[in-house]
Parts: structure tokens; sequence; C-alpha cells
């Protein structure tokens, strides 16, 4: 006996509810997020990108250990470049006029004596200021602890000012020049529009309804944009993302290949867990007093580092993806329809009714013949 095969795919399958609404609409689908949504008939390039930054504001603050001061860029941007980033500090502990002598640690568990034999000559443990000298010594009326040898007077940074010292950071400025470039499309292009004259890029700040092209942020907006409060994150510091979104498409004009901006804020803060939060970095001027003595002024800064992250796409028409597509997708409505048949051959309650529909059982060519002979 010979199978003949009398008609394959679709037929059987309108048959059976499942696969009729399920089989034959899945590869149209298919078909249309790759093609449509996905732009498969597209060849892709990602970015290559370049961005310098320039912070502009200036600060006040009157403090009886620092009096009246300034603070401009040069005072607030440390270190004065980075690639992809600035940090711009907002809060600090200064401590003046260190010199190489000896001195009284800062009180804690540790540190606290009640006579020398608390405090073992030359030892020093990862958290102390210094090495001790074996004296207990009086830090105030009340408390006495070991000597150090160190950078005396030594840093007490128990408490942070709080708001932060410079919280007229929030008004500071921040221009990002972005330069991207596609190479296999030899297309680039800046994040200074062409459009953008002189004039407004002097005015212009960044707002995602008003203002969306400005390449200049408002400090204290780039931080509220991504859900916080810039006067908190002033105090302990932290990490900003300006996430720049070049996604373009290519087969369109360049005039519409357009940055997106996005802010997030990537130091995760968890209120309950609050141990060791933001970021802070201590650095330090020298500098020889009349006498020729080097002293030093201590400076332990919180900030807020501003990461720029570039990212996009772009996509272009060009004929080998589109054939690639093409015949990935013709293989895959011939999948269907076999997948199609396995289940109404062998799986549905009706598929001895499909199989006799489906095949016709035909007698052995010879003997058929040799029966019509007969007659
Ligand atoms: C920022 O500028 C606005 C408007 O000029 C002003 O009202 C606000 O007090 C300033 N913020 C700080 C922290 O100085």
């Amino acid at each position: 006996m010979h199978l003949e095969f009398i008609y394959s795919g679709w037929r059987p399958c309108c048959a059976c509810s499942i696969s009729l609404s399920v089989s034959p609409s899945m590869p149209a689908l298919f078909y249309r997020w790759v093609f449509v949504w996905e732009k498969g008939y597209q060849e892709t390039d990602s970015v290559v990108s370049s961005v310098t930054t320039k912070a502009k504001g200036v600060a006040v603050t009157n403090t009886s250990k620092l009096g009246y001061r300034i603070w401009d860029v040069a005072d607030y941007v440390i270190p004065a470049q980075e690639e992809n980033s600035i940090f711009i500090m907002t809060n600090m502990i200064v401590t003046l006029n260190q010199t190489q002598s000896t001195c009284p640690e800062i009180p804690d568990k540790t540190t606290i004596c009640h006579s020398d034999s608390n405090c073992s000559a030359n030892s020093a443990d990862t958290h102390s200021n210094g090495v001790k000298t074996g004296k207990c010594v009086p830090f105030n009326e009340t408390v006495k602890t070991c000597e150090v040898a160190a950078w005396c007077p030594v840093e007490n940074d128990a408490v942070v000012p709080k708001p932060a010292f410079l919280k007229a950071a929030e008004n500071f400025t921040l221009l990002v020049k972005n330069n991207i470039w596609y190479p296999k499309f030899n297309f680039s292009k800046r994040n200074i529009l062409p459009n953008i004259t002189t004039t407004y890029l002097k005015s212009c700040i960044y707002d995602a309804r008003m203002d969306p092209f400005c390449p200049i942020f408002r400090l204290g907006k780039i931080v509220e944009n991504a859900g916080h409060s810039f006067q908190d994150m002033a105090i302990e510091g932290g990490i900003m993302g300006i996430q720049v979104n070049w996604d373009c498409n290519l087969d369109r004009a360049a005039s519409l290949c357009l940055p997106r901006y996005s802010f997030r804020r990537l130091d995760t803060r968890d209120l309950d867990h609050n141990v060791s939060p933001g970021y802070n970095f201590r650095f330090a001027k020298y500098f020889r007093d009349h006498t020729g003595n080097e002293q030093r002024t201590l400076i332990k800064a919180y900030g807020i580092r501003f990461d720029i992250i570039v990212f996009g796409k772009a996509g272009k028409f060009d004929i080998i993806p589109t054939m690639i597509n093409i015949g990935s997708g013709l293989a895959l409505l011939g999948v269907a329809t076999v997948l199609c048949d396995v289940i109404v051959l062998y799986c549905m309650k009706k598929r001895y009714y499909y199989r006799e529909k489906k095949y016709k059982y035909v007698e052995d060519y010879e003997q058929g013949l040799a029966g019509e002979m007969d007659q």
C-alpha cells in the first residue's frame, strides 16, 4: 500500500480550533514583528562617542572657620577633567593647618584610655590617624585618648555638615558636549544641534518638555528627574547617570537623528540599610608656613559624580539582512505547516478522521492493474 499525499498545510488546521486560532497567525505576527517593529530589513551599527563636560556656577559660604568665601569651578570640580564624568563637590569637612607632630586621637572605643598602659607604642590599626606614641593624653576636659604621631590636629569627621556646605550647587549648570559616530554608515553628529545658536546656548536649560535638546543641565533638575532630592544627595554624595540615547533610523532624514536624555541615580540607596552611604574621598593642599614648616589643609570631599553614558543603535536598509529575514520567515511558514500536521494527525481526539481526510489509501498499482484486467 502506498500513502498518497492529498493536501498538506492549512486545511486540517482550519478544522481544529487550536491550530486555527494560533498557528496561521503566529508566523504572520512574527513576520510583522521582525520586519516592521524590529526593522529586519536594516543593517545596524552601535555608537562610537566622545564626551566633554563643563560646569558653571558660583557659591558663597560664610562660616566662622573659613570666613566669607567664594567657591568657583576650580574649587569644586575635582579633578579638573575626567573621562565621561565630572565630580562636583557639594559638602566637605575641612581640617586646617595640619603639621607632622603628635596629638591626641579622636575618642572612640579603641582610642579612649586611662593610663599610658592602655596605649601600646608604635602600633597603628587601619582606622587610626597615626602611630601611637604610647602616651595617654587629655583630648578635652573629660576624655583622655592615646597620643599619635600624625598630621595634627587629626580630622574629626564624626558629624557631616547638614545641610550640605555647598548647597547652592543645586543651581550650578553642566554643559555636556557629545560627538557621536556610526562607523558603518559614516554618519556623525553632535548633541549641539545645527539649529542651536550661541545666544541660545548661553541662556537655555534642559527641560524634558520645554527644552529637550538643550545640552545644558541644572544639577538640581538632573537629580530631581531621577526621582531624588538634590539637597539630600548633596550631604553624603552619590553618583548620577546622564544617559544619552542616540537611536537613529538612517533611512529617514539625518535631522531626525536626535539625542534623548534620561537620568538615573547609579549608587543604590536603601533607606533601611544605610551603611556607608554616598561618595566621598580625601585630598590635601600642601604649603609651607613663614618659618618653612610643611603644613597642609585636609579636605574630606563629599559630592556627586555625574557619569555621562552614551548608547544607541543606528539602522539603515541593506539587502543582505532583508534577504536573510525573508528566507528565515519562509522557513518558519513551512515549520508551522509541519507543526500543524503533527498536532492534527497525532494529538487531537479526532485524529483518525483527519488522517483519513489527509491521506488517500490507494491499492498497489500492479495489483489494481491485475484486478482491472480480470474484469
Ligand atoms: C536656586 O535658584 C533659585 C532661583 O534663582 C532660588 O530660588 C534658589 O534659592 C536657589 N537655590 C539655592 C540652593 O541656592
